[in-house]
Protein backbone atom coordinates (compact mmCIF):
# COMPACT_ATOMS: atom_id res chain seq x y z
CA UNK A 1 0.00 0.00 0.00
CA UNK A 2 1.28 3.94 -0.93
CA UNK A 3 2.61 5.60 1.89
CA UNK A 4 5.05 8.66 2.54
CA UNK A 5 7.41 6.06 4.54
CA UNK A 6 7.94 2.82 4.59
CA UNK A 7 7.35 2.16 8.43
CA UNK A 8 4.04 4.07 8.05
CA UNK A 9 1.17 1.80 7.55
CA UNK A 10 -1.84 2.43 5.31
CA UNK A 11 -4.80 2.57 6.87
CA UNK A 12 -7.40 -0.24 5.88
CA UNK A 13 -10.92 -1.47 6.85
CA UNK A 14 -12.16 -4.69 8.16
CA UNK A 15 -15.35 -5.74 6.02
CA UNK A 16 -16.01 -9.07 6.79
CA UNK A 17 -15.03 -11.58 9.57
CA UNK A 18 -15.53 -15.59 9.13
CA UNK A 19 -14.62 -17.92 11.99
CA UNK A 20 -12.93 -20.85 10.50
CA UNK A 21 -11.92 -22.64 13.80
CA UNK A 22 -11.48 -21.69 17.75
CA UNK A 23 -8.45 -20.39 16.84
CA UNK A 24 -8.00 -19.38 13.34
CA UNK A 25 -10.22 -15.88 11.72
CA UNK A 26 -10.76 -14.78 8.38
CA UNK A 27 -10.67 -10.97 7.60
CA UNK A 28 -11.82 -9.73 4.66
CA UNK A 29 -9.85 -6.02 4.60
CA UNK A 30 -10.20 -3.30 2.19
CA UNK A 31 -7.57 -0.45 1.68
CA UNK A 32 -9.04 2.79 2.85
CA UNK A 33 -7.47 4.14 -0.75
CA UNK A 34 -9.54 1.75 -2.36
CA UNK A 35 -6.19 0.78 -4.42
CA UNK A 36 -5.64 -3.13 -4.74
CA UNK A 37 -2.50 -4.64 -2.67
CA UNK A 38 -0.70 -5.92 -5.68
CA UNK A 39 0.68 -8.65 -3.84
CA UNK A 40 1.97 -12.14 -5.38
CA UNK A 41 1.01 -15.44 -3.96
CA UNK A 42 3.55 -15.91 -0.91
CA UNK A 43 3.88 -12.28 -0.12
CA UNK A 44 3.03 -11.34 3.31
CA UNK A 45 2.25 -8.10 4.87
CA UNK A 46 2.51 -6.30 8.20
CA UNK A 47 -0.87 -5.95 10.11
CA UNK A 48 -1.22 -3.61 12.82
CA UNK A 49 -3.84 -3.01 15.60
CA UNK A 50 -3.30 0.75 16.57
CA UNK A 51 -2.29 1.05 20.45
CA UNK A 52 -0.89 -2.84 20.54
CA UNK A 53 1.23 -3.27 17.92
CA UNK A 54 1.71 -5.10 14.24
CA UNK A 55 2.85 -8.69 13.20
CA UNK A 56 3.91 -10.68 9.34
CA UNK A 57 -0.12 -12.17 8.06
CA UNK A 58 0.53 -13.78 4.59
CA UNK A 59 -1.81 -12.48 2.07
CA UNK A 60 -4.40 -15.13 1.54
CA UNK A 61 -6.30 -14.55 -1.32
CA UNK A 62 -5.23 -14.69 -4.63
CA UNK A 63 -4.30 -11.38 -6.48
CA UNK A 64 -6.92 -9.69 -8.78
CA UNK A 65 -8.34 -6.30 -9.47
CA UNK A 66 -10.38 -5.68 -6.51
CA UNK A 67 -8.91 -3.36 -3.30
CA UNK A 68 -10.29 -6.41 -1.10
CA UNK A 69 -7.91 -9.45 0.30
CA UNK A 70 -8.00 -11.86 2.68
CA UNK A 71 -5.74 -12.68 5.70
CA UNK A 72 -6.55 -15.59 8.00
CA UNK A 73 -5.06 -14.78 11.50
CA UNK A 74 -4.58 -17.90 14.17
CA UNK A 75 -4.46 -16.49 17.87
CA UNK A 76 -0.85 -16.58 18.94
CA UNK A 77 -0.59 -13.57 21.37
CA UNK A 78 -0.68 -9.88 21.61
CA UNK A 79 -1.30 -8.25 17.72
CA UNK A 80 -3.34 -11.62 16.71
CA UNK A 81 -5.42 -11.81 20.23
CA UNK A 82 -6.46 -8.12 19.64
CA UNK A 83 -7.20 -8.63 15.69
CA UNK A 84 -9.48 -11.42 16.84
CA UNK A 85 -11.29 -9.05 19.22
CA UNK A 86 -12.41 -6.44 16.48
CA UNK A 87 -14.89 -6.60 14.69
CA UNK A 88 -16.33 -5.97 11.17
CA UNK A 89 -15.65 -1.82 10.19
CA UNK A 90 -12.83 -1.54 12.51
CA UNK A 91 -9.64 0.13 10.73
CA UNK A 92 -5.93 -1.76 10.89
CA UNK A 93 -2.93 -0.62 9.41
CA UNK A 94 -0.96 -2.67 6.88
CA UNK A 95 2.16 -2.33 5.82
CA UNK A 96 3.44 -4.04 1.83
CA UNK A 97 3.20 -6.51 0.87
CA UNK A 98 6.56 -7.87 0.70
CA UNK A 99 8.49 -10.37 0.91
CA UNK A 100 9.29 -13.07 -2.14
CA UNK A 101 6.65 -15.10 -3.63
CA UNK A 102 5.72 -18.17 -5.24
CA UNK A 103 7.37 -18.64 -8.87
CA UNK A 104 4.06 -18.89 -10.46
CA UNK A 105 5.86 -17.63 -14.10
CA UNK A 106 8.67 -20.15 -14.04
CA UNK A 107 6.34 -22.91 -12.85
CA UNK A 108 3.94 -22.98 -15.81
CA UNK A 109 3.43 -26.07 -17.45
CA UNK A 110 4.73 -27.98 -14.51
CA UNK A 111 3.11 -30.44 -12.50
CA UNK A 112 2.61 -29.35 -9.44
CA UNK A 113 2.39 -31.03 -5.47
CA UNK A 114 1.05 -28.47 -2.95
CA UNK A 115 2.09 -29.88 0.43
CA UNK A 116 -0.06 -27.49 3.02
CA UNK A 117 0.11 -28.33 6.88
CA UNK A 118 -2.00 -26.44 9.26
CA UNK A 119 -1.90 -22.96 8.52
CA UNK A 120 0.42 -23.27 5.55
CA UNK A 121 -2.72 -23.40 4.02
CA UNK A 122 -3.25 -19.76 3.88
CA UNK A 123 -0.52 -18.51 1.82
CA UNK A 124 -0.71 -21.50 -0.97
CA UNK A 125 -4.73 -21.26 -0.95
CA UNK A 126 -3.30 -17.54 -3.11
CA UNK A 127 -0.95 -19.64 -5.35
CA UNK A 128 -3.60 -22.10 -5.66
CA UNK A 129 -6.75 -20.20 -6.58
CA UNK A 130 -3.98 -18.45 -8.73
CA UNK A 131 -3.16 -21.70 -10.12
CA UNK A 132 -7.00 -22.73 -11.00
CA UNK A 133 -7.81 -19.52 -12.16
CA UNK A 134 -5.24 -20.41 -15.02
CA UNK A 135 -5.72 -23.85 -14.84
CA UNK A 136 -4.74 -24.95 -18.52
CA UNK A 137 -1.45 -23.03 -18.04
CA UNK A 138 -0.47 -25.80 -15.82
CA UNK A 139 0.17 -29.42 -15.72
CA UNK A 140 -1.08 -31.72 -13.20
CA UNK A 141 -2.03 -30.77 -9.95
CA UNK A 142 -1.61 -32.84 -6.44
CA UNK A 143 -2.88 -30.84 -3.19
CA UNK A 144 -2.33 -32.51 0.25
CA UNK A 145 -3.04 -31.18 3.46
CA UNK A 146 -2.73 -32.33 7.00
CA UNK A 147 -4.21 -31.22 10.11
CA UNK A 148 -4.33 -32.08 13.39
CA UNK A 149 -7.55 -33.15 14.35
CA UNK A 150 -10.60 -32.78 12.42
CA UNK A 151 -11.88 -29.86 13.97
CA UNK A 152 -8.77 -27.59 13.13
CA UNK A 153 -9.35 -27.81 9.41
CA UNK A 154 -9.04 -24.56 7.75
CA UNK A 155 -11.61 -23.55 4.40
CA UNK A 156 -13.25 -26.94 5.39
CA UNK A 157 -16.01 -25.59 1.94
CA UNK A 158 -13.02 -24.65 0.05
CA UNK A 159 -11.24 -27.59 0.29
CA UNK A 160 -14.23 -30.14 -0.13
CA UNK A 161 -14.86 -28.35 -3.48
CA UNK A 162 -11.29 -29.19 -4.27
CA UNK A 163 -11.80 -32.42 -3.61
CA UNK A 164 -14.93 -32.90 -6.44
CA UNK A 165 -12.85 -31.13 -8.75
CA UNK A 166 -11.95 -33.78 -11.90
CA UNK A 167 -8.87 -31.71 -12.74
CA UNK A 168 -7.08 -31.83 -9.58
CA UNK A 169 -6.27 -34.63 -6.88
CA UNK A 170 -7.29 -33.65 -3.25
CA UNK A 171 -5.41 -35.92 -0.59
CA UNK A 172 -6.30 -34.69 3.20
CA UNK A 173 -4.93 -36.09 6.75
CA UNK A 174 -5.62 -35.38 10.52
CA UNK A 175 -2.73 -36.52 13.12
CA UNK A 176 -5.43 -37.58 15.41
CA UNK A 177 -8.99 -38.34 14.18
CA UNK A 178 -12.55 -38.48 16.24
CA UNK A 179 -15.73 -40.39 16.18
CA UNK A 180 -16.79 -38.37 12.81
CA UNK A 181 -13.72 -38.73 10.62
CA UNK A 182 -13.52 -41.17 8.07
CA UNK A 183 -10.21 -40.27 6.05
CA UNK A 184 -6.35 -40.70 6.42
CA UNK A 185 -4.74 -40.78 9.84
CA UNK A 186 -1.31 -39.73 10.22
CA UNK A 187 1.46 -37.06 9.43
CA UNK A 188 1.30 -35.43 5.72
CA UNK A 189 4.16 -37.88 4.73
CA UNK A 190 1.38 -40.67 5.16
CA UNK A 191 0.00 -39.35 1.98
CA UNK A 192 2.68 -39.72 -0.10
CA UNK A 193 2.42 -43.53 -0.48
CA UNK A 194 -0.73 -42.85 -2.14
CA UNK A 195 0.01 -41.02 -5.70
CA UNK A 196 2.62 -41.54 -8.17
CA UNK A 197 4.84 -38.47 -9.87
CA UNK A 198 7.03 -37.41 -12.66
CA UNK A 199 9.93 -36.13 -10.86
CA UNK A 200 11.28 -34.60 -14.38
CA UNK A 201 8.33 -32.27 -14.57
CA UNK A 202 7.05 -32.19 -10.93
CA UNK A 203 7.89 -29.40 -8.51
CA UNK A 204 6.79 -29.40 -4.68
CA UNK A 205 5.30 -26.33 -3.15
CA UNK A 206 5.26 -26.45 0.62
CA UNK A 207 4.42 -24.29 3.66
CA UNK A 208 3.75 -25.77 7.09
CA UNK A 209 4.90 -25.86 10.56
CA UNK A 210 8.79 -26.44 11.03
CA UNK A 211 8.75 -29.90 11.97
CA UNK A 212 6.96 -30.66 8.91
CA UNK A 213 10.14 -29.12 6.27
CA UNK A 214 12.35 -32.20 7.47
CA UNK A 215 10.22 -35.38 7.00
CA UNK A 216 7.63 -33.88 3.89
CA UNK A 217 11.34 -32.79 2.14
CA UNK A 218 12.86 -36.35 2.94
CA UNK A 219 9.36 -37.79 1.82
CA UNK A 220 9.91 -35.47 -1.79
CA UNK A 221 12.93 -36.69 -2.55
CA UNK A 222 11.73 -40.61 -1.99
CA UNK A 223 9.76 -39.92 -4.61
CA UNK A 224 12.84 -38.46 -7.40
CA UNK A 225 12.51 -34.81 -6.56
CA UNK A 226 15.53 -32.96 -7.20
CA UNK A 227 16.32 -30.28 -4.30
CA UNK A 228 15.65 -27.49 -6.76
CA UNK A 229 12.48 -29.28 -7.76
CA UNK A 230 11.09 -28.23 -3.49
CA UNK A 231 9.67 -24.69 -2.92
CA UNK A 232 9.49 -23.70 0.36
CA UNK A 233 8.26 -21.10 2.63
CA UNK A 234 9.66 -20.34 6.22
CA UNK A 235 8.28 -18.50 9.01
CA UNK A 236 10.52 -16.82 11.16
CA UNK A 237 10.21 -13.98 13.73
CA UNK A 238 10.02 -10.66 12.37
CA UNK A 239 9.36 -6.64 13.06
CA UNK A 240 10.46 -4.53 10.20
CA UNK A 241 10.08 -6.78 7.49
CA UNK A 242 12.19 -4.33 5.74
CA UNK A 243 15.70 -5.87 5.86
CA UNK A 244 17.04 -3.72 8.92
CA UNK A 245 16.01 -5.42 12.38
CA UNK A 246 17.76 -8.29 11.93
CA UNK A 247 14.82 -10.62 13.77
CA UNK A 248 13.81 -12.90 11.05
CA UNK A 249 17.73 -13.67 10.40
CA UNK A 250 18.50 -17.53 9.22
CA UNK A 251 22.08 -17.57 9.17
CA UNK A 252 23.35 -14.48 6.62
CA UNK A 253 19.98 -14.79 5.19
CA UNK A 254 17.42 -12.21 5.86
CA UNK A 255 13.91 -13.83 5.67
CA UNK A 256 12.24 -10.85 5.22
CA UNK A 257 14.01 -9.74 1.98
CA UNK A 258 15.19 -13.05 0.54
CA UNK A 259 12.06 -14.89 1.54
CA UNK A 260 9.77 -16.03 2.95
CA UNK A 261 9.47 -18.40 -0.13
CA UNK A 262 13.04 -20.09 -1.45
CA UNK A 263 14.07 -22.94 -3.57
CA UNK A 264 14.96 -25.29 -1.35
CA UNK A 265 18.38 -25.69 -3.39
CA UNK A 266 19.36 -22.06 -2.25
CA UNK A 267 19.08 -22.53 1.17
CA UNK A 268 19.36 -26.43 1.90
CA UNK A 269 23.07 -25.75 3.73
CA UNK A 270 21.86 -23.26 6.37
CA UNK A 271 22.20 -25.32 9.83
CA UNK A 272 18.86 -23.14 10.26
CA UNK A 273 17.02 -23.64 7.46
CA UNK A 274 15.30 -27.15 8.70
CA UNK A 275 14.74 -26.28 12.44
C1 LIG B 1 6.16 -14.33 6.74
C2 LIG B 1 5.20 -14.69 7.83
C3 LIG B 1 3.89 -14.96 7.52
C4 LIG B 1 2.98 -15.29 8.53
N1 LIG B 1 1.68 -15.54 8.16
C5 LIG B 1 0.77 -15.79 9.11
C6 LIG B 1 -0.60 -16.00 8.77
O1 LIG B 1 -0.98 -15.95 7.59
N2 LIG B 1 -1.48 -16.23 9.77
C7 LIG B 1 -1.08 -16.28 11.09
O2 LIG B 1 -1.94 -16.48 11.97
N3 LIG B 1 0.22 -16.11 11.45
C8 LIG B 1 1.14 -15.86 10.50
N4 LIG B 1 2.45 -15.65 10.86
C9 LIG B 1 2.81 -15.75 12.27
C10 LIG B 1 2.45 -14.47 12.99
O3 LIG B 1 3.26 -13.43 12.47
C11 LIG B 1 2.70 -14.61 14.50
O4 LIG B 1 1.79 -15.52 15.06
C12 LIG B 1 2.53 -13.24 15.15
O5 LIG B 1 3.71 -12.48 14.89
C13 LIG B 1 2.33 -13.34 16.61
O6 LIG B 1 2.27 -12.01 17.08
P1 LIG B 1 1.45 -11.66 18.38
O7 LIG B 1 1.75 -10.25 18.74
O8 LIG B 1 0.02 -12.04 18.25
O9 LIG B 1 2.08 -12.65 19.40
P2 LIG B 1 3.20 -12.38 20.47
O10 LIG B 1 2.61 -11.64 21.62
O11 LIG B 1 4.42 -11.82 19.82
O12 LIG B 1 3.43 -13.89 20.91
C14 LIG B 1 3.76 -14.90 19.94
C15 LIG B 1 4.20 -16.15 20.66
O13 LIG B 1 5.38 -15.87 21.32
C16 LIG B 1 5.18 -16.10 22.70
N5 LIG B 1 5.88 -15.01 23.38
C17 LIG B 1 5.59 -13.71 23.31
N6 LIG B 1 6.45 -13.01 24.05
C18 LIG B 1 7.30 -13.90 24.59
C19 LIG B 1 8.42 -13.80 25.44
N7 LIG B 1 8.84 -12.62 25.86
N8 LIG B 1 9.06 -14.93 25.80
C20 LIG B 1 8.66 -16.12 25.34
N9 LIG B 1 7.60 -16.28 24.53
C21 LIG B 1 6.95 -15.18 24.16
C22 LIG B 1 3.70 -16.06 22.93
O14 LIG B 1 3.30 -16.84 24.05
C23 LIG B 1 3.18 -16.67 21.67
O15 LIG B 1 3.26 -18.05 21.70
C24 LIG B 1 3.39 -15.34 9.87
C25 LIG B 1 4.72 -15.07 10.19
C26 LIG B 1 5.62 -14.76 9.20
C27 LIG B 1 7.03 -14.45 9.55
S1 LIG C 1 12.16 -8.47 9.94
FE1 LIG C 1 13.61 -6.91 10.27
S2 LIG C 1 15.29 -7.57 9.07
FE2 LIG C 1 13.76 -8.99 8.59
Amino acid sequence: MGSPSPYLPGLATIMKIEEQTAMEKLFMVRPNDGKPLGHKPGQFVEVSVFGVGECPISVSSAPNKKADFEICVRRAGNVTNALHNLKAGDVIGIRGPYGTHFPAEDLRGKDLLFVAGGLGIVPLRSFINYVLERRKDYGRIIVLFGARTPADRLFKAELASLARRPDLEYLETVDVGDASWKGNVGVITTLFPKFAIDPKKTYAVMVGPPVMYRFAIAAARAKGLADDHIIVSFERKMKCGLGKCGHCQMGPVYVCQEGPVFNFAAIKNLEEALS
